[in-house]
This record gives C-alpha cells, sequence and structure tokens, in this order.
C-alpha cells in the first residue's frame, strides 16, 4: 500500500523516480507525487489519481534537473485523494520533503502539539505531521539523519519514511517500522523503494532493511543504523528475475500475463524438492523434526485470496497428516484469543509477505511460543524474516492487483507443506508421498492445456456483459474455488458475486436464484462418487429454478452435460489438486468481464495490492 521510491545518483531524478512509481503503482494510485532537490532548493509536483496525471503536469511544467528525488504514489488513509494531500510533504521552514507508507498512528496528538505551536498544516494527511517534525528536528541536530532518528522515535503505528533535504545535496535519508524499505545498489547510483520492481531497470543488487532500521544513502554508499543510532546490520542480496519479469510483454494487462504465467510459477515452486533417496526436502524448513512431530494443530492464517488458498490446503492436510487444521481470517486471528500451544504450528501465507494483518498473527502466535511457517512470494519481505521457517513460492512478481499467480503457487506450496508433515510425521508412507508429487507434477501441463482452451471462457464473458449478478457454488475443495472466483469478479468487474458452498445453498441464498441468474459451479471429480453426485442435485436445484449454470466439469464426466447450459471441461486430476485447474477459467472469466465492461483489470477501484495497513 503506497509506492515509495528515492534515488541519487547521475541520471535525472525526476525520470527515475517517475519510472520507478509507474512500476510501483500497483501499491495505490490515489495520487502520485515527487520532490526533487535543485540547487538547494526543493521542487515539487503532485497531482490527485493515476500517475499519468502527474506526468501530463510534468509535461506541461517540467521541474529543474535534478540528481535527487523521491516519490511517492497512494492509497489514500488519512484525508481524500487530492493534490494537497497528495505526497512528498514539505516541512513548514521549506527545508525537507518527505514520503510516508503506513499508518502513524498517534498523529492526532503530534499534530495538536505541532499546531499548538503555531505550525500551519496544509493538508489532512498523517503524513504531514512527519514532515513538520523533521523540518523542525533537521534544524535542531544538524543532519537529516539524526532528525530521522528523532521523528522516528516519536512515531506510533506503521511506516516506511523517506525524505531528503535541501541542505544535504546528494544524500537521501529512510527509516521503517512494520512496512517495507529495500535499497538498491547500483554502479555509482543507489535507490530506496517499497520494492525493487521500483529500480530493477537500473539493477538487481538489493539490501533489505531490518525492523526500525534507517538508512541513509549517497550515490557511493548506504550506512545502515538503528533508531537508537547504533550500527545496524542489513542483508544483500541478488533479485533472481529482471525488467521482463516486470513487464507486459505484449498482454493488455498484468493479470491475463500472470493467469498464462501459471504453468511455469507451480513447475517452479515444485522444482528441486525430491533428494536422491526419494525423499521431499524444504530445504527452507528449519524447524526441528522433532518439533514438527509433535505438532497437534495447524492453524493457517490469510487474507483475501491467500485466506482461500489456505482453505484448500486444509482439505489436503489433515487428509495427509491427520492433524487438525484451522483456517483463519488474519485480521480476526487475535482478537479472538485463539487458542496456541508450542505444539500448534502456525502457516501464514502472503504472496507480498508485507501484509500488515498476517504480519500481526504471526507476532501474536510467536508470543504464545507457536512456531510459524510462513508461504510466501516476495523474498526478503517482513513476514519470512518474522518467521520461524518459510516456503518461497516462487511465481516472479506480482502485479496485477487481483491475485492469480499468486493463488495457485500458494496452493502448491501448502501441498508441499502437507506432504512434508505427512512424511515427518510417518502419516503417509513414501510411495504415497512420491505418487502424490508425481501427479503434482503433471499440474502445469494440466493448466496448460485449460490455458489452451480459454477462447470459450473469453466467449462466455462476452455474453454476460449485462448480469448484474453471479453466484459460484463448489463443495470439499470446490468450495474456496468458488469463494476465490467469486472474490476475482467483486475486485476487477464490481458486480455483485457470491460463492457458496453447495449443500449451503438450499439453507437460504437459494432464495436468490431467478430466471437468468448466471450460476457457475464446479464439480468435483467422478472418482468421489457421493461428493460428485450432490453437486450434480445442487445443480438441478438451481436450474429447476431458472438459473444459467455454467458448469465446470471434468472431460469425461458425461453425468453433468444434461443439466448444464454452459459446459468448461476440465482436465482429469486427483480431486485434491482440482482447484489449481478449476480455478484458470474462473480468474480468465472475470480478467474479460472486466475488460469488456472497460474497467482498469490490473488497478480495479478503491484497491491495492501489499496491505500493509490493519
Ligand atoms: C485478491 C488479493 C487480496 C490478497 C490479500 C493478501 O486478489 O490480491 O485479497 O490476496 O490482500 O495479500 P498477500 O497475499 O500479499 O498477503
Amino acid at each position: 500500500m503506497c509506492g515509495i521510491v528515492g534515488y541519487v545518483g547521475p541520471r535525472q531524478a525526476e525520470q527515475v523516480v517517475v519510472d520507478g512509481l509507474r512500476r510501483m503503482e500497483y501499491r495505490g494510485y490515489d495520487s502520485a507525487g515527487v520532490a526533487l532537490v535543485a540547487d538547494g532548493t526543493l521542487a515539487t509536483a503532485k497531482k490527485a489519481g493515476k500517475l499519468k496525471n502527474l506526468e501530463t503536469e510534468l509535461a506541461q511544467s517540467p521541474l529543474p534537473a535534478s540528481r535527487q528525488g523521491i516519490g511517492h504514489t497512494r492509497w489514500a488513509t488519512h484525508g481524500g485523494p487530492t493534490d494537497t494531500n497528495a505526497h512528498p510533504h514539505v516541512s513548514a521552514n521549506g527545508r525537507v520533503a518527505l514520503v510516508h507508507n503506513g499508518i502513524i498512528e498517534n498523529y492526532a496528538s503530534l499534530r495538536a502539539g505541532l499546531e499548538a505551536q503555531g505550525v500551519e498544516f496544509a493538508s489532512q494527511t498523517d503524513t504531514e505531521v512527519a514532515a513538520q517534525l523533521l523540518g523542525q528536528e533537521v534544524t535542531r541536530h544538524g543532519t537529516l539523519v539524526d532528525a530521522m532518528r528523532a521523528v522516528c522515535n516519536q512515531l506510533e503505528g506503521a511506516f516506511t519514511l523517506v525524505a531528503v533535504d535541501t541542505a544535504a545535496p546528494g544524500r537521501i535519508v529512510a527509516a521503517r517500522r512494520n512496512s517495507p524499505l529495500v535499497v538498491g545498489v547500483g554502479d555509482g547510483e543507489m535507490f530506496v523503494a517499497s520494492d525493487v520492481a521500483a529500480f530493477i531497470e537500473y539493477t538487481r543488487d538489493a539490501v533489505e532493511l531490518g525492523q526500525d532500521q534507517i538508512v541513509e544513502v549517497t550515490p557511493e554508499s548506504y550506512e545502515v543504523s538503528s533508531f537508537d543510532g547504533e550500527p545496524g546490520t542489513s542483508k544483500p542480496y541478488h533479485i533472481d528475475w529482471d525488467l521482463s519479469a516486470a513487464e507486459k510483454g505484449g498482454y493488455d494487462w498484468f493479470m491475463r500475463k500472470e493467469i498464462f504465467e501459471q504453468p511455469q510459477a507451480v513447475a517452479d515452486t515444485l522444482l528441486g524438492r525430491l533428494d536422491h533417496d526419494g525423499q521431499l526436502v524444504l530445504d527452507e524448513i528449519r524447524i526441528a523434526a522433532a518439533d514438527l512431530r509433535r505438532v497437534d494443530k495447524i492453524v493457517i492464517v490469510a487474507c483475501g485470496t491467500a485466506f482461500y488458498a489456505g482453505l484448500v490446503a486444509k482439505y489436503a492436510i489433515e487428509h495427509w497428516t491427520r492433524v487438525p487444521c484451522e483456517v483463519e481470517i488474519a485480521s480476526e486471528f487475535r482478537y479472538r484469543d485463539p487458542i496456541i500451544t508450542p505444539n500448534t504450528l502456525v502457516v501464514t501465507i502472503s504472496q507480498s509477505g508485507e501484509t500488515a494483518d498476517t504480519l500481526m498473527a504471526i507476532r501474536h502466535a510467536r508470543e504464545q511460543h507457536a512456531k510459524v511457517i510462513a508461504i510466501c512470494n516476495t523474498n526478503g519481505a517482513t513476514i519470512p524474516r518474522e518467521s520461524d521457517a518459510v516456503i518461497y513460492t516462487h511465481a516472479g512478481p506480482e502485479i496485477g492487483v487481483a491475485s492469480t499467480k499468486g493463488f495457485t503457487t500458494q496452493v502448491v506450496a501448502c501441498y508441499l507443506l502437507g506432504l512434508y508433515l505427512a512424511q515427518v510425521k510417518g502419516t503417509k508412507f513414501g510411495d504415497e508421498i512420491r505418487d502424490l508429487l508425481a501427479e503434482l507434477e503433471h499440474l502445469p501441463t494440466k493448466m496448460q492445456s485449460v490455458l489452451d482452451g480459454i477462447d470459450q471462457t473469453a466467449k462466455l464473458a462476452g455474453d454476460f456483459v449485462d448480469k448484474k449478478s453471479i453466484l459460484f457454488l463448489g463443495r470439499h475443495v470446490g468450495y474456496p474455488i468458488a469463494l476465490e472466483g467469486a472474490l476475482k469478479l467483486k475486485e476487477i468487474s464490481y458486480l455483485h458475486a457470491e460463492g457458496f458452498p453447495a449443500g449451503e445453498l438450499k439453507h437460504g441464498p437459494i432464495a436468490l436464484i431467478e430466471e437468468g441468474l448466471p450460476v457457475f459451479v464446479v464439480v468435483p471429480p467422478q472418482g468421489r462418487d457421493q461428493l460428485h453426485d450432490k453437486v450434480v442435485s445442487n445443480i438441478q436445484e438451481v436450474r429447476a429454478r431458472g438459473a444459467l449454470t455454467v458448469v465446470l466439469a471434468e472431460d469425461g464426466d458425461n453425468e453433468v452435460d444434461a443439466h448444464a447450459d454452459i459446459l468448461l471441461r476440465l482436465p482429469r486430476v486427483p480431486t485434491l489438486f482440482q482447484p489449481l485447474v478449476a480455478i484458470i477459467p474462473l480468474q480468465y472469466f472475470a480478467c474479460e468481464l472486466a475488460t469488456l465492461l472497460g474497467h482498469d483489470v490490473d488497478q480495479p477501484r478503491n484497491l491495492a495490492k501489499s496491505v500493509t495497513v490493519e
């Protein structure tokens, strides 16, 4: 939420900063702004709305040449999305400019204190409090880094701050607490950003900052220290993807590109998981086998799409390990006083690795002495750093706000974890685990076959442009797929969409069925007869009441033919793995429908990726 970038080096800072903002616009697009230091003064430009508004403004009124700048793309929290509330904010003395991601929880009392001293505020934001304080502290302390330290020690909440000082040419200072910040180390130039995507064009060498750390960068150096002024350690790493992964590569939307990347992303997530003896190895899990054997309850904690991945995982994990598995929305977790013991394994799922609700759940779990394993797509993000172990999904950058390859790779990582636990606990024989892994390895090919036939789904979207409401039904692992299919549609098409357990409809929601209402039904593979037949009955119940049934059923399942107004075929896979193929038409349907409705698929209204506020 909110993208931040800063640059010092030989290039024109405005261009580098605006390019960085473009690659981070998925993090927020309520407004955008830049501030440059040129000849000892600040030059700023900020505009409400998407980045293109700022670009138009910059084209009409260019800023002076500068080698040092900061920029921001905003997801509004305090104060509406207006030009004045856009970042950067400049201190009253005109000396510093600052951008911020997060929420300053004690901003009201700080603002009251500053106003009592006569400071006049230009905006309604919490951020301006930090800018005004920084302006005062830099006069008091002399250096921007000391002033930043003094400010950070007054703030409560979550924040990444990046600032420039007119009295400190060629220098940027940034700080972080509970919100992401990385340094990009170039050759004679430095970058700071919320996300490596901002500088991937210039360098693939990055440094992750720890909690409560400050970094001061010049073109040649970066110096990390704590909020207390102690020298800090930081972890350099090399980014294993390049600019092409952060570009659309000929697709109209990142989301569409990411849907098509799923077979490869799943294959990459499965890569190298067996050792010479055919044992499943998860190198990243540095929790002793003895500790895992003691696990008597698993709690999966996540938000949104990642939560639905957790719901899918529950079926597989309980089936393979015979350990009870709960799945909980992260923002609810710590408030219900969950029963956690040292034998509880908490599994968190997060594509971004920065989701504040999930992070707070991890902290709560660890305070209760539970072991925490994170499933994450972002190297070095806060969530894996604060967990006991991590399984990385290797999906590459996910830029479309609506998660697609994030979801399928999360499901696969959960399967790997489930099989690993089954291996450690001995609840499955080695050959059973190998058979399941072999099935999983076929999944990328099966997913590709769904994508090869995706034109039928595209045509379906064309037929449904006038629909106002769409329902999704599923049972067993098909139920979370119904929920995820509905979420995709809500997020980018802004249609009323709901997912239900197919058997639950008759307990109330069936009242919603009326003539012509589209109902997507995910039919389980035929092997599990009871489950399959029950869903076939549910299709008949809604069709009898006028629903237009769109049935997703496996190849060769002819029992459904008579009950489907529209039939979308899925390749044959074991029941537990069906989510990986069944979700693809639902993702694509949402993407196509939103496109036809003229919506911005990658940047849907009111949303942002990487939700760093609670
Ligand atoms: C939906 C979506 C969100 C995220 C949720 C968690 O398409 O993208 O629901 O899944 O905000 O995000 P992460 O996985 O980054 O923790």
